[in-house]
């Protein structure tokens, strides 16, 4: 399914529809439609556990959605990480992962494996055919390490870079599978405010080239600085879908993030209930709050020991978990 946009030479990038992905119980994520289209950074935005990073596993295929389809180019991707890649859709990971032991300039030479005749195997064991891969590939890969900043570091190993490098190196590896379609898990997590900024101008430069970007990310400033449209996620529902400016001034978002549910919010019957039920508890005594409901037809010898069951010593249990 193609959307039709107004600018003629947009063309859509990314197209997942009523994507769900369940775990046995629960619904980490619940019939989500997104698009990216060409030159577009989208941001993708929602409260720890949203289900923003399940979502990323279904584009990408670590995870085989439970409904849903995701289309990169008009194509549905096939389920299978190394095949989305070779599609054309690049990610960095939440949790950094790089080969520790390896250079800076091996790592993103791993990353244009796909874009080389030899495997990743051949990559990784270093074995005669990558070497000369390497050598053809060698170029480009030190072209990226330019255009990230770390053509200095080249030779030094990913383990030795400081947190924000590793981060960036984690971008160049991925570019280097010449991506068109580029997913950022938290890119600037842990960095320090310029860190941040430089990873925003970063951001900018890869979009320039062309390359689509969705973007995860919990620094407001920075998404809404960043992003052509941003859209909401939580308890896995898209929740809003806007401009900036327009997620930014929505008030179901607000509340989502300060922890206070809007009527009709996913979930927000259970909380409400839950509240309900505290704010109740608090006006009665502990013992009493549990039967409260029932109090009418609580057999007599229940409602009893409310005086025995508060102990003198209120601490005595949480201590002797030590
Ligand atoms: N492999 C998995 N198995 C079971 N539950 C999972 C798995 N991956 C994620 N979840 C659950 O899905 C929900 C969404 O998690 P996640 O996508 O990591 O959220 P976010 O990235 O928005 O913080 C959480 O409740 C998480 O515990
Ligand atoms: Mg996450």
């Amino acid at each position: 399914m193609t959307t039709e946009t107004t600018t003629p030479t947009t063309t859509t990038v990314l197209d997942a529809s009523g994507v769900t992905m369940r775990f046995g119980g629960l619904t980490a994520v619940r019939d989500v439609d997104l698009t990216v289209n060409s030159g577009e950074i989208v941001g993708l935005i929602g409260p720890n556990g949203a289900g923003k990073t399940t979502f990323f596993n279904c584009l990408t295929g670590l995870y085989i959605p439970t409904e849903g389809k995701v289309s990169y180019k008009g194509t549905v991707l096939p389920p299978k990480p190394h095949l989305v890649t070779k599609a054309g859709i690049a990610r960095t990971f939440q949790n950094i992962r790089l080969f520790s032991n390896m250079t800076v300039l091996e790592n993103v030479l791993v990353g244009r494996h796909t874009r080389t005749k030899e495997g990743l195997w051949s990559a990784l064991l270093r074995l005669p055919g990558f070497h000369k891969a390497e050598d053809a590939s060698r170029e480009r890969a030190m072209e990226l390490l330019e255009f990230i900043g770390l053509q200095d570091k080249a030779d030094h190993l990913a383990r030795n870079l400081p947190y924000g490098d590793q981060r960036k190196l984690e971008i160049a590896r991925a570019l280097a599978s010449d991506p068109g379609l580029l997913l950022l898990d938290e890119p600037t997590a842990g960095m320090n405010p310029q860190e941040t900024r430089v990873t925003e101008e970063l951001i900018f430069a890869i979009r320039d080239q062309g390359i689509a970007v969705l973007v995860i990310e919990h620094d407001m400033r920075f998404i809404f600085n960043l992003c052509d449209r941003v859209a909401c996620l939580v308890q896995g529902e898209k929740l809003v879908e806007g401009t900036a400016s327009e997620v930014q001034a929505d008030e179901r978002v607000i509340a989502a993030y300060l922890g206070t549910p809007f009527e009709g919010a996913p979930g927000a019957e259970e909380v409400a209930e839950v509240e309900a039920a505290e704010a109740h508890a608090g006006t009665t005594a502990p013992a009493q709050a549990a039967p409260a409901k029932t109090t009418d037809t609580t057999p007599a010898g229940t409602t009893t020991p409310a005086d025995d069951t508060t102990p003198e010593t209120p601490s005595t249990d949480e201590e002797g978990t030590r």
